[in-house]
């Protein structure tokens, strides 16, 4: 037996990736993490290149991964538990730290219990797993990130029990609820609360308003969950999120440790009643090894800070420079989506310009990530900056300036 022959098969299939420009680049490797000096913060640097970089791709927009607490507080619970938990959740691999961090992100998201997952990806996975059923409908945003579009797909629903609506369009929604079966259920509305190629946000308000009115149809009504990964930790007043910002919670939040929080993992909080169900159908979170202590030891710190003063003052640094980098943009001319959020794209409107700003900022020592047809749609192409807490003033205008630069 070999695998010559599957091998020569796959060649093909990622030679068509290549040619249709689905494929990914080469991966960089970080090898050095250098801590922030005199007006300037952390600079990294890759395998092969002796350039000192900014990250203006991290999605750690607290800048919370280096603080010497949460590092501190992985470290104890390793030495307390050791690296792995040896076992799922439900073959005593739960200790302390497992249900402490659900209590902890229950608490800050507002909801009455959660639980934790690997990852947001396999969170939303599992909560599709376990509300599903014939009569199940749910209806997405267009521009739900992939992983809602899996957990869709994975449900095992029927395709007519799916509806799409236009991007943050009420009335398209009303019409996707508006054909959802008299026979249905269940109805489940789902949406990015931050849609993370955009930095625009969901109107939870709006959103909470007309499942209501339609809730009543359903034996189980309407339910409305965000999948808020890119918002929990970043925005609003308080960090708490798309629903902080919009005044509304809906009834069912997925998030991510591996944002803001700058750790690792996903959770879905809601009723106790949601929760157990979870717990005893989602099999993303039945069949595979939760998170190690480490990582929520740290989590339930980063939690910790996000709700203190410290968190506060790393969120209005977050803020000023987000609004710094928005108005030095605005000040060249450059077209990007308004809005508040730290992700801040920056519309080039053509691939091979896209291709040309992302290879110049590199040689400027600039991280960033270009998005092309067909992530994006042709006439779209973008860049997109992430701003994160550990940014200096100093360090937003050298982008800027690189920026101002181009060609
Ligand atoms: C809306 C949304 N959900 C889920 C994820 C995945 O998060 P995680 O890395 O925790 O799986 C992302 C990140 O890319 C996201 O933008």
């Amino acid at each position: 037996m070999s695998t010559v022959k599957l091998d020569h098969s796959l060649m093909q299939e990622l030679d068509l990736l290549k040619q249709e420009g689905r494929a990914k680049p080469p991966e960089r490797i970080i090898d050095h993490y250098i801590p922030p000096k005199e007006e300037y913060g952390p600079r990294y640097t890759l395998v092969g290149n002796d350039h000192e970089f900014i990250r203006l791709n991290s999605n750690s927009y607290l800048s919370l991964s280096h603080h010497p607490e949460l590092m501190a507080a992985a470290d104890k619970a390793t030495h307390e538990f050791g690296v792995g938990p040896g076992a799922v959740r439900f073959i005593d691999g739960t200790f302390t730290y497992h249900a402490g961090l659900e209590r902890r992100v229950a608490a800050f998201v507002g909801k009455p219990s959660a639980k934790i997952f690997n990852s947001a990806y396999t969170a939303n996975c599992g909560l599709a797993l376990s509300l599903s059923h014939k009569k199940t409908h749910w209806i997405g945003d267009q521009l739900n990130h992939n992983s809602i579009i899996r957990a869709m797909r994975i449900s095992n629903i029927p395709r007519a029990n799916k509806g799409i609506f236009k991007h943050n369009d009420m009335t398209d929604l009303k019409r996707c609820l508006e054909e959802v079966r008299p026979d249905m259920e269940r109805v489940i509305v789902i949406f990015d609360g931050i849609f993370s190629m955009r930095g625009d946000y969901a109107p939870i308000d709006k959103i909470n308003a007309l499942c209501q009115d339609y809730d009543s149809k359903f034996k189980d009504g309407v339910i409305t969950v965000v999948d808020d990964s890119h918002g929990i930790g970043a925005y609003g007043d308080t960090g708490r999120g798309t629903s902080d910002f919009c005044g509304a919670s809906p009834d069912i939040i997925i998030g991510t440790f591996g944002k803001a929080f700058g750790v690792n993992g996903g959770f879905i909080a809601g009723s106790p009643t949601l929760i157990e169900s979870v717990r005893q159908t989602a099999d993303t979170y039945i069949y595979t090894n939760p998170l190690s202590v480490a990582d929520c030891a740290a989590a339930i710190k980063a939690i910790d800070i996000c709700d203190s003063d410290t968190g506060l003052s790393l969120l209005k640094n977050l803020k000023e420079r987000t609004l710094q980098f928005r108005q030095g943009l605005e000040r060249l001319g450059k077209e990007s989506i308004p809005g508040p959020h730290p992700v801040v794209p920056v519309l080039v409107r053509d691939t091979q310009k896209t291709h040309e700003l992302v290879a110049y900022l590199f040689d400027q020592g600039i991280l960033v990530v270009g998005l092309t047809f067909p992530v994006v749609p042709r006439g779209d192409e973008t860049i997109r900056c992430q701003i994160n807490a550990c940014h200096t003033a100093a360090d937003i205008a050298y982008v800027i300036d690189c920026l101002n630069n181009f060609e």
